[in-house]
């Protein structure tokens, strides 16, 4: 059976964005163990910010380039209503993508605090101080990643049935060449 692969600009941006997003779920995490009051949860919130706002402009990248590059279609063997929701899943992995950094970035501008990137450089924030509004952003960041966790959990099973249950080399679309095909 022949499937169309995904390109190199495209599997390179998968896999860089997914294991830099596990990395920084993980530092967010990691933010929550570190006690209010400490400097060194300042050092560690602006280093989460700072590599936030990196992989922020890093996911901009991939979507401008996925809203001007088509994907490869889905085999034909896979049912009209399967391939809705995997176009659905992906649409939402994009928007929690995007609003994760968003909410944070705008989130930390709504505090007195800004942004000190990486620890050097202090971009101070271009909103006023509002408990209020830093209250939605930053709960909004919260919620964002617990959908996002359980979109990429569902995205991984779905992923793992091709390559394991259905065996419809649906999954070595988004391998790199040089894995066998399976
Ligand atoms: C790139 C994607 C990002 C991911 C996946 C991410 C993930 C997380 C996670 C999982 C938490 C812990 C949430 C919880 O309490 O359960 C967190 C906390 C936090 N994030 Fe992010 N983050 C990202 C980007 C950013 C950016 C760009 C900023 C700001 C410029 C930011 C600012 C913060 C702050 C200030 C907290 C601590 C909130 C608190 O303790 O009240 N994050 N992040
Ligand atoms: C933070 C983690 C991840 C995110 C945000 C993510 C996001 C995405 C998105 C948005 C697409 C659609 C690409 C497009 O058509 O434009 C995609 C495709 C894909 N992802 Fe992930 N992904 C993540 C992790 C993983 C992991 C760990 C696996 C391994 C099981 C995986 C396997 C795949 C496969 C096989 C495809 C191609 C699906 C197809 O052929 O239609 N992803 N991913």
């Amino acid at each position: 059976m022949m499937v169309q692969q995904y390109t190199r600009t495209a599997i390179v941006l998968h896999w860089l964005i997914a294991v830099l997003l596990l990395g920084q779920f993980a530092f967010g995490w990691y933010l929550q163990e570190i006690p209010r009051g400490v400097p060194e949860r300042s050092f560690f919130v602006n280093l989460h910010k700072s590599s936030g706002i990196l992989i922020g402009l890093l996911i901009l990248v991939r979507v401008g380039w996925r809203l001007t590059h088509k994907p490869p279609p889905l085999p034909d063997t896979i049912p009209r209503v399967q391939q809705r929701i995997a176009s659905a899943t992906h649409i939402l992995l994009y928007v929690l993508m995007v609003v994760m950094p968003l909410s944070g970035y705008i989130a930390s501008n709504y505090s007195k605090w800004g942004v000190k990137f990486f620890n050097v450089v202090t971009f101070p924030p271009w909103g006023v101080e509002s408990k209020l509004i830093y209250a939605i952003f930053n709960q909004t960041h919260k919620v964002a990643s617990w959908l996002l966790l359980a979109l990429v959990i569902l995205h991984v099973f779905a992923g793992l049935k091709h390559l394991l249950v259905d065996r419809d080399r649906v999954f070595s679309r988004m391998l790199p060449r040089c894995f066998p095909e399976r």
